[in-house]
Protein backbone atom coordinates (compact mmCIF):
# COMPACT_ATOMS: atom_id res chain seq x y z
CA UNK A 1 0.00 0.00 0.00
CA UNK A 2 1.16 3.79 -1.01
CA UNK A 3 1.31 6.60 0.98
CA UNK A 4 -0.93 8.29 -1.33
CA UNK A 5 -3.81 5.45 0.01
CA UNK A 6 -3.06 5.88 3.69
CA UNK A 7 -4.26 9.73 2.84
CA UNK A 8 -7.10 9.25 0.44
CA UNK A 9 -8.94 6.60 2.80
CA UNK A 10 -8.08 8.88 6.27
CA UNK A 11 -9.50 11.87 4.43
CA UNK A 12 -12.62 9.39 3.05
CA UNK A 13 -12.94 8.47 6.95
CA UNK A 14 -12.84 12.41 7.70
CA UNK A 15 -15.43 14.09 4.53
CA UNK A 16 -17.06 10.72 4.21
CA UNK A 17 -17.99 12.00 0.68
CA UNK A 18 -16.16 10.42 -2.38
CA UNK A 19 -15.23 13.54 -4.19
CA UNK A 20 -14.60 15.47 -1.14
CA UNK A 21 -12.12 13.15 0.18
CA UNK A 22 -10.39 13.09 -3.35
CA UNK A 23 -10.25 16.74 -3.29
CA UNK A 24 -8.98 16.72 0.47
CA UNK A 25 -6.40 14.51 -1.38
CA UNK A 26 -5.74 16.04 -4.25
CA UNK A 27 -6.45 13.31 -6.47
CA UNK A 28 -8.77 13.31 -9.29
CA UNK A 29 -12.11 10.86 -8.24
CA UNK A 30 -11.71 8.81 -10.22
CA UNK A 31 -7.73 7.85 -9.27
CA UNK A 32 -9.54 7.83 -5.30
CA UNK A 33 -11.92 5.10 -6.42
CA UNK A 34 -8.75 2.82 -8.24
CA UNK A 35 -6.78 3.73 -4.89
CA UNK A 36 -9.45 2.03 -3.07
CA UNK A 37 -10.31 -0.79 -5.23
CA UNK A 38 -6.52 -1.60 -5.55
CA UNK A 39 -6.17 -1.50 -1.56
CA UNK A 40 -9.21 -3.86 -1.53
CA UNK A 41 -7.27 -6.54 -3.98
CA UNK A 42 -4.27 -5.80 -1.71
CA UNK A 43 -6.21 -6.88 1.16
CA UNK A 44 -8.67 -9.21 0.23
CA UNK A 45 -11.47 -7.83 1.58
CA UNK A 46 -13.96 -5.12 0.90
CA UNK A 47 -12.84 -1.81 2.47
CA UNK A 48 -16.12 0.28 1.99
CA UNK A 49 -19.39 -0.98 1.66
CA UNK A 50 -20.58 -1.04 -1.96
CA UNK A 51 -22.60 1.63 -3.93
CA UNK A 52 -21.52 4.49 -5.97
CA UNK A 53 -22.10 6.65 -2.60
CA UNK A 54 -19.43 6.86 0.07
CA UNK A 55 -21.82 4.54 2.71
CA UNK A 56 -19.26 3.56 5.39
CA UNK A 57 -16.53 1.11 5.86
CA UNK A 58 -16.82 -2.42 6.40
CA UNK A 59 -15.42 -4.02 9.57
CA UNK A 60 -12.16 -4.65 8.06
CA UNK A 61 -11.82 -1.31 6.28
CA UNK A 62 -12.35 -0.17 10.25
CA UNK A 63 -9.45 -2.42 11.45
CA UNK A 64 -7.53 -0.89 8.29
CA UNK A 65 -8.17 3.01 8.79
CA UNK A 66 -7.10 2.22 12.83
CA UNK A 67 -3.63 0.83 11.63
CA UNK A 68 -2.64 3.40 9.26
CA UNK A 69 -3.81 6.15 11.32
CA UNK A 70 -0.95 4.96 14.18
CA UNK A 71 0.90 4.43 10.69
CA UNK A 72 0.53 8.31 9.95
CA UNK A 73 1.09 9.72 13.40
CA UNK A 74 4.17 7.91 13.89
CA UNK A 75 5.67 9.06 10.86
CA UNK A 76 4.62 12.45 11.99
CA UNK A 77 2.78 13.50 9.00
CA UNK A 78 -1.12 12.66 9.14
CA UNK A 79 -2.42 15.09 6.75
CA UNK A 80 0.29 16.64 3.97
CA UNK A 81 -0.32 15.01 0.47
CA UNK A 82 2.55 12.33 -0.78
CA UNK A 83 2.26 11.47 -4.56
CA UNK A 84 3.68 8.28 -4.63
CA UNK A 85 1.69 6.08 -7.06
CA UNK A 86 2.94 3.10 -8.63
CA UNK A 87 2.04 2.21 -11.89
CA UNK A 88 0.33 -0.63 -10.71
CA UNK A 89 -2.44 1.11 -9.08
CA UNK A 90 -2.77 3.49 -12.14
CA UNK A 91 -3.96 0.65 -14.22
CA UNK A 92 -5.65 -1.19 -11.44
CA UNK A 93 -9.21 0.14 -12.71
CA UNK A 94 -8.56 -1.14 -16.29
CA UNK A 95 -6.88 -4.47 -14.88
CA UNK A 96 -10.10 -5.24 -12.35
CA UNK A 97 -12.91 -3.87 -14.48
CA UNK A 98 -15.52 -7.10 -14.68
CA UNK A 99 -19.07 -7.29 -16.66
CA UNK A 100 -21.59 -7.47 -13.92
CA UNK A 101 -24.75 -9.68 -14.99
CA UNK A 102 -28.17 -7.80 -14.40
CA UNK A 103 -29.24 -10.17 -12.09
CA UNK A 104 -26.13 -9.03 -9.99
CA UNK A 105 -27.27 -5.49 -10.22
CA UNK A 106 -29.54 -3.37 -7.99
CA UNK A 107 -30.39 0.26 -8.07
CA UNK A 108 -29.19 3.05 -8.19
CA UNK A 109 -27.98 3.03 -12.08
CA UNK A 110 -25.84 5.94 -12.65
CA UNK A 111 -27.64 9.46 -12.64
CA UNK A 112 -27.59 12.70 -15.21
CA UNK A 113 -24.33 13.40 -13.48
CA UNK A 114 -22.61 10.30 -13.78
CA UNK A 115 -24.14 9.36 -17.65
CA UNK A 116 -22.46 12.50 -18.47
CA UNK A 117 -18.89 11.97 -17.34
CA UNK A 118 -19.26 7.79 -18.77
CA UNK A 119 -20.41 9.38 -22.15
CA UNK A 120 -17.85 11.76 -21.95
CA UNK A 121 -14.93 9.11 -21.19
CA UNK A 122 -16.34 7.40 -24.48
CA UNK A 123 -16.12 9.91 -26.65
CA UNK A 124 -12.38 10.61 -26.01
CA UNK A 125 -11.65 6.69 -27.14
CA UNK A 126 -9.80 6.98 -30.38
CA UNK A 127 -11.60 7.71 -33.50
CA UNK A 128 -10.20 8.25 -36.33
CA UNK A 129 -11.29 11.75 -38.30
CA UNK A 130 -13.06 12.31 -34.91
CA UNK A 131 -16.33 10.50 -36.56
CA UNK A 132 -18.03 8.59 -33.31
CA UNK A 133 -19.70 6.86 -35.48
CA UNK A 134 -21.77 5.44 -33.11
CA UNK A 135 -24.58 6.81 -30.48
CA UNK A 136 -26.52 5.41 -27.36
CA UNK A 137 -29.76 5.10 -26.69
CA UNK A 138 -31.31 5.37 -23.08
CA UNK A 139 -34.68 3.26 -22.07
CA UNK A 140 -36.37 5.39 -19.33
CA UNK A 141 -37.79 3.78 -16.57
CA UNK A 142 -41.42 4.40 -17.86
CA UNK A 143 -40.89 2.90 -21.34
CA UNK A 144 -39.48 0.02 -20.22
CA UNK A 145 -43.13 -2.26 -19.96
CA UNK A 146 -43.30 -1.09 -23.95
CA UNK A 147 -39.61 -2.46 -24.52
CA UNK A 148 -40.70 -5.72 -22.48
CA UNK A 149 -43.48 -5.76 -25.02
CA UNK A 150 -41.07 -5.54 -28.04
CA UNK A 151 -39.05 -8.00 -26.81
CA UNK A 152 -41.61 -10.44 -26.38
CA UNK A 153 -42.62 -9.90 -29.87
CA UNK A 154 -39.04 -10.65 -31.10
CA UNK A 155 -38.52 -13.83 -29.33
CA UNK A 156 -42.37 -14.87 -30.54
CA UNK A 157 -40.82 -13.85 -33.96
CA UNK A 158 -37.93 -16.01 -33.45
CA UNK A 159 -39.43 -18.54 -32.13
CA UNK A 160 -43.44 -19.32 -32.51
CA UNK A 161 -42.95 -22.18 -30.11
CA UNK A 162 -41.60 -20.16 -27.09
CA UNK A 163 -42.78 -21.05 -23.66
CA UNK A 164 -44.60 -18.75 -20.85
CA UNK A 165 -41.32 -18.94 -19.03
CA UNK A 166 -39.38 -17.93 -22.29
CA UNK A 167 -41.56 -15.24 -22.78
CA UNK A 168 -40.98 -14.16 -19.55
CA UNK A 169 -37.09 -13.90 -19.58
CA UNK A 170 -37.40 -11.84 -22.54
CA UNK A 171 -39.41 -9.46 -20.95
CA UNK A 172 -37.15 -9.16 -17.96
CA UNK A 173 -34.53 -9.04 -20.10
CA UNK A 174 -36.21 -4.99 -20.65
CA UNK A 175 -37.23 -4.46 -17.51
CA UNK A 176 -34.44 -5.82 -14.79
CA UNK A 177 -31.57 -4.04 -15.84
CA UNK A 178 -31.33 -0.56 -13.39
CA UNK A 179 -30.36 1.51 -16.34
CA UNK A 180 -30.87 0.41 -19.99
CA UNK A 181 -28.89 1.84 -23.00
CA UNK A 182 -28.54 0.39 -26.82
CA UNK A 183 -25.06 0.93 -28.39
CA UNK A 184 -25.70 1.85 -31.87
CA UNK A 185 -23.02 1.70 -34.27
CA UNK A 186 -23.52 4.38 -37.15
CA UNK A 187 -20.41 3.84 -39.37
CA UNK A 188 -20.40 7.18 -41.91
CA UNK A 189 -20.94 5.80 -45.53
CA UNK A 190 -19.30 9.12 -47.14
CA UNK A 191 -16.07 9.07 -45.04
CA UNK A 192 -12.60 8.42 -46.51
CA UNK A 193 -12.07 6.65 -42.82
CA UNK A 194 -12.43 2.69 -44.01
CA UNK A 195 -15.62 1.19 -42.36
CA UNK A 196 -13.43 -1.06 -40.26
CA UNK A 197 -12.09 1.56 -38.65
CA UNK A 198 -15.17 2.95 -37.99
CA UNK A 199 -16.63 -0.18 -36.15
CA UNK A 200 -13.21 -0.27 -33.92
CA UNK A 201 -13.71 3.49 -32.82
CA UNK A 202 -16.88 2.41 -31.89
CA UNK A 203 -15.77 -0.62 -29.81
CA UNK A 204 -12.64 1.66 -28.46
CA UNK A 205 -15.75 4.33 -27.22
CA UNK A 206 -17.61 1.15 -25.89
CA UNK A 207 -15.21 0.23 -23.60
CA UNK A 208 -14.44 3.10 -22.32
CA UNK A 209 -18.01 3.56 -21.95
CA UNK A 210 -18.05 0.56 -19.46
CA UNK A 211 -14.29 1.51 -17.86
CA UNK A 212 -15.82 5.02 -17.09
CA UNK A 213 -19.12 3.09 -15.38
CA UNK A 214 -16.99 0.65 -13.44
CA UNK A 215 -14.39 3.32 -12.06
CA UNK A 216 -17.71 5.17 -11.03
CA UNK A 217 -18.47 1.97 -9.34
CA UNK A 218 -21.45 0.84 -11.16
CA UNK A 219 -21.15 -2.38 -12.53
CA UNK A 220 -21.75 -2.76 -16.00
CA UNK A 221 -22.29 -5.92 -19.08
CA UNK A 222 -22.86 -5.62 -22.42
CA UNK A 223 -25.46 -8.29 -24.18
CA UNK A 224 -26.28 -8.72 -27.35
CA UNK A 225 -28.14 -11.76 -28.31
CA UNK A 226 -30.40 -12.92 -31.17
CA UNK A 227 -32.48 -9.89 -31.06
CA UNK A 228 -29.84 -7.16 -31.50
CA UNK A 229 -29.61 -8.92 -35.25
CA UNK A 230 -34.02 -8.78 -35.68
CA UNK A 231 -34.54 -6.29 -38.22
CA UNK A 232 -38.44 -5.05 -37.22
CA UNK A 233 -36.94 -4.70 -33.59
CA UNK A 234 -34.03 -2.33 -34.85
CA UNK A 235 -36.80 -0.78 -37.10
CA UNK A 236 -38.94 -0.24 -33.98
CA UNK A 237 -35.74 1.47 -31.78
CA UNK A 238 -35.37 3.59 -34.31
CA UNK A 239 -31.70 2.23 -35.70
CA UNK A 240 -31.63 2.77 -39.21
CA UNK A 241 -30.94 0.64 -41.96
CA UNK A 242 -27.67 1.34 -42.41
CA UNK A 243 -27.04 1.49 -38.32
CA UNK A 244 -26.16 -1.63 -36.21
CA UNK A 245 -27.85 -2.49 -32.71
CA UNK A 246 -24.38 -3.62 -31.39
CA UNK A 247 -25.64 -4.70 -27.82
CA UNK A 248 -27.98 -3.23 -24.68
CA UNK A 249 -25.77 -1.84 -22.02
CA UNK A 250 -27.33 -2.99 -18.18
CA UNK A 251 -25.95 -0.54 -15.56
CA UNK A 252 -26.36 -0.21 -12.06
CA UNK A 253 -24.92 -0.91 -8.43
CA UNK A 254 -23.42 -4.21 -7.65
CA UNK A 255 -25.00 -6.52 -5.32
CA UNK A 256 -22.59 -9.58 -5.76
CA UNK A 257 -19.21 -9.27 -7.47
CA UNK A 258 -18.87 -11.58 -10.23
CA UNK A 259 -17.25 -14.88 -10.42
CA UNK A 260 -13.71 -14.97 -11.02
CA UNK A 261 -12.75 -15.91 -13.88
CA UNK A 262 -9.17 -16.61 -15.53
CA UNK A 263 -7.53 -13.89 -17.57
CA UNK A 264 -5.81 -14.65 -21.13
CA UNK A 265 -1.83 -13.73 -20.20
CA UNK A 266 -0.30 -10.92 -22.42
CA UNK A 267 1.98 -13.45 -24.02
CA UNK A 268 -1.06 -15.19 -25.98
CA UNK A 269 -1.29 -11.78 -27.71
CA UNK A 270 1.62 -10.34 -28.50
CA UNK A 271 4.61 -11.52 -30.95
CA UNK A 272 7.74 -9.84 -32.50
CA UNK A 273 7.51 -9.52 -35.82
CA UNK A 274 10.99 -10.95 -37.79
CA UNK A 275 11.94 -10.23 -41.65
CA UNK A 276 10.84 -13.54 -43.73
CA UNK A 277 13.98 -15.07 -45.13
CA UNK A 278 12.84 -15.93 -48.13
CA UNK A 279 13.69 -13.22 -51.05
CA UNK A 280 10.21 -12.93 -52.85
CA UNK A 281 7.99 -12.98 -49.26
CA UNK A 282 10.35 -10.80 -48.20
CA UNK A 283 10.12 -8.11 -50.42
CA UNK A 284 6.10 -8.16 -50.28
CA UNK A 285 6.24 -7.58 -46.92
CA UNK A 286 8.68 -4.60 -47.19
CA UNK A 287 6.13 -2.78 -49.10
CA UNK A 288 2.92 -3.58 -46.93
CA UNK A 289 4.20 -1.09 -44.29
CA UNK A 290 5.78 1.77 -46.71
CA UNK A 291 1.92 1.46 -48.05
CA UNK A 292 0.48 1.55 -44.41
CA UNK A 293 3.02 4.36 -43.59
CA UNK A 294 1.29 6.62 -46.62
CA UNK A 295 -1.74 6.62 -45.14
CA UNK A 296 -0.72 7.42 -41.48
CA UNK A 297 -1.90 10.19 -39.87
CA UNK A 298 -4.05 11.35 -36.72
CA UNK A 299 -6.74 13.45 -38.12
C1 LIG B 1 -20.79 -6.11 -28.28
C2 LIG B 1 -20.78 -7.20 -27.25
C3 LIG B 1 -21.86 -8.06 -27.15
C4 LIG B 1 -21.87 -9.07 -26.19
N1 LIG B 1 -22.94 -9.92 -26.11
C5 LIG B 1 -22.95 -10.91 -25.21
C6 LIG B 1 -24.06 -11.80 -25.12
O1 LIG B 1 -25.04 -11.69 -25.83
N2 LIG B 1 -24.00 -12.78 -24.20
C7 LIG B 1 -22.91 -12.94 -23.36
O2 LIG B 1 -22.92 -13.86 -22.54
N3 LIG B 1 -21.86 -12.10 -23.42
C8 LIG B 1 -21.85 -11.10 -24.32
N4 LIG B 1 -20.78 -10.25 -24.39
C9 LIG B 1 -19.64 -10.48 -23.48
C10 LIG B 1 -19.86 -9.89 -22.10
O3 LIG B 1 -20.31 -8.55 -22.18
C11 LIG B 1 -18.54 -9.89 -21.28
O4 LIG B 1 -17.60 -9.05 -21.86
C12 LIG B 1 -17.95 -11.28 -21.14
O5 LIG B 1 -18.85 -12.09 -20.45
C13 LIG B 1 -16.59 -11.27 -20.43
O6 LIG B 1 -16.71 -10.80 -19.11
P1 LIG B 1 -15.70 -9.71 -18.53
O7 LIG B 1 -16.02 -8.42 -19.27
O8 LIG B 1 -15.98 -9.66 -17.06
O9 LIG B 1 -14.31 -10.17 -18.83
C14 LIG B 1 -20.77 -9.22 -25.31
C15 LIG B 1 -19.70 -8.32 -25.39
C16 LIG B 1 -19.70 -7.32 -26.34
C17 LIG B 1 -18.53 -6.36 -26.39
Amino acid sequence: MVITQFHCLVSLARERHYGRAAEASHVPQADLLALIRAAEKEFGHPIVKPGPRFAGFTPEGERLLATMRQFLSDAGDPSGPMPVVTSEIVVAPLLQRRSVSPKRLCAPGPGAEDTDLILQAALRAPDHGGLHPWRVLEFPERQREALADLFEDEKRRRDPLASPADLRLAREHATRPPSLLAFIVSPRARSKVPTREQWLAAGAALGNLLNAAHQLGFGAIVLSGERCFDPVLAAQLGVRPDEFLAGFVSLGSVVEAPPPRRHPLPAQVWSSWMPATGAGTGARQAAEPQKLEARDSEG
